[in-house]
């Protein structure tokens, strides 16, 4: 029995990786995570982490077998959380091979480095799995028993990523367990996303800094979670006695729209929703007085994907009850409020950076700095 307490993330600079990542420090483990090179700095979620001592950095890449089987041999990790992924799903209609390379093959690549390196029975796996494998729904709420309808180029590589973590599991009896992750935010959610993207728009427009917010299936239903507790789960399901795969849900839906009400509420505008499909528009009805009357949410058939997923909705009693876990710890209310709050702050110092900047651009030019 290998008492070791050493994890391996791959997707360490992702919203989830460096959650994982305070986490497990936390619990006293050693973290390695997997970077890959960058012409620009991309590391902001762990730049705090850098330099501790029980955190460490390998480069290596997911389409890479070699690196990974390298970074394997060099930490000999007791737990691998394999959340490396092109993780956009309207970005995988337009980069569907790249998309089935990492989140696909990738997959296959990390389970064939552990083997190759002996390790298939002293190291545990949690592979990030996700709601968007129910896709075009089968039954509502989703849980393990569900059927999969994949609904997207990402939907389908992350479906290779799911049996092939259970091919593993049953053909050579490695510990490698899925988590069938719901959508999570947070205040690190990438800003192309649609919560984070509404925050931060919903911020931006309530400083001034913004016009409009254009958004696409404002109908589409999602169980949000925050991203913060849903990382526990990960690290649960492998201290589980078997390995099994577990649906990691708020048990809550809402839609884009209530969503988009909420966070802009939250920013001291309230809306109103008039109109239809392509027609609909949000109009602020309380707020600052210069906002009041004016249409700052608009539909766009940009933001629309050639086939959308619309109604996920978790049932998380298999993980309250064997993991233990509270799926209630952080309301809708909460996360809105928290993201809100964190993206009033950002633009708030974003605008003393440019007000700084354009200082310094004239002071440069009155010879004032040299
Ligand atoms: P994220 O913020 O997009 O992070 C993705 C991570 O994968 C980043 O660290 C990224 O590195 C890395 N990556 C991408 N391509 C790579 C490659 N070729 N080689 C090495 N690393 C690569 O995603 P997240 O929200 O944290 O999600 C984590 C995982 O959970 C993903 O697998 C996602 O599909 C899955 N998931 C997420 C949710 C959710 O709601 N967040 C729900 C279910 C499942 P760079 O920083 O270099 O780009
Ligand atoms: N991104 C985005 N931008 N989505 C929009 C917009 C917009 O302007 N307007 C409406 N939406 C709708 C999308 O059509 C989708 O139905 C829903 O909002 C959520 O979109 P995203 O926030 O992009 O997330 P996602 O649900 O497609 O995917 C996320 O969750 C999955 C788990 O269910 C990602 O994190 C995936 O990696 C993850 O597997």
């Amino acid at each position: 029995m290998d008492n070791r307490k050493v994890a391996l993330i791959t997707g360490v600079t992702g919203q989830d990786g460096s959650y994982l990542s305070e986490f497990l420090i936390e619990k006293g483990y050693q973290v390695h995570g997997i970077i890959r090179r960058s012409s620009v700095d991309y590391r902001e979620r762990i730049a705090h982490l850098e330099g501790h001592p029980q955190f460490h950095l390998h480069y290596g890449d997911m389409g890479d077998s070699m690196s990974l089987v390298k970074v394997v041999a060099t930490v000999r990790p007791t737990e691998i959380y394999n959340l490396a992924a092109q993780s956009h799903v309207q970005v995988s209609f337009d980069a569907p091979e790249f998309t089935a390379d990492v989140d696909a093959t990738g997959v296959l690549r990390v389970l064939e480095a552990v083997r190759a390196n002996h390790l298939e029975h002293e190291c545990r796996i949690y592979q990030a799995s996700t709601s968007e494998l129910y896709g075009k729904v089968e039954e509502v709420p989703q849980n393990e028993n569900t059927p999969f309808h994949p609904y997207s180029p990402y939907a389908v590589a992350k479906l290779y990523g799911f049996w092939i973590i259970k091919e593993y599991r049953e053909a050579y009896n490695m510990f490698c367990c899925s988590g069938i992750l719901f959508n999570h935010e947070s205040e690190r959610r990438g800003e192309t996303f649609v919560t984070r993207k509404i925050t931060l728009a919903a911020a931006r427009i309530a400083q001034g800094k913004q016009e409009k917010l254009l958004l696409g299936n404002l109908s589409s239903l999602r169980d949000w979670g925050y991203a913060k507790d849903y990382v526990e789960c990960m690290w649960l399901i492998l201290q589980q006695p078997e390995p099994e795969d577990f649906v990691i849900a708020t048990g809550e839906q809402h839609s884009v729209r209530e969503f988009t009400y909420a966070a802009f509420k939250a920013a001291g505008i309230e809306l109103r929703f008039e109109g239809e499909d392509m027609e609909e528009k949000g109009i602020c009805v309380k707020g600052p007085a210069e906002l009041v009357g004016k249409v700052l949410v608009e539909v766009s058939p940009d933001f629309y994907r050639p086939t959308d997923v619309v109604n996920l909705w978790g049932d998380p009693t298999k993980a309250k009850t064997k993991l233990g876990w509270n799926p209630s710890k952080t309301t809708f209310e909460q996360l809105v409020s928290i993201m809100v709050k964190h993206d009033m702050e950002k633009v708030a110092a974003e605008h003393v950076a440019s007000v700084m900047r354009t200082n310094l651009a004239e002071y440069l030019e009155k010879g004032l700095v040299k």
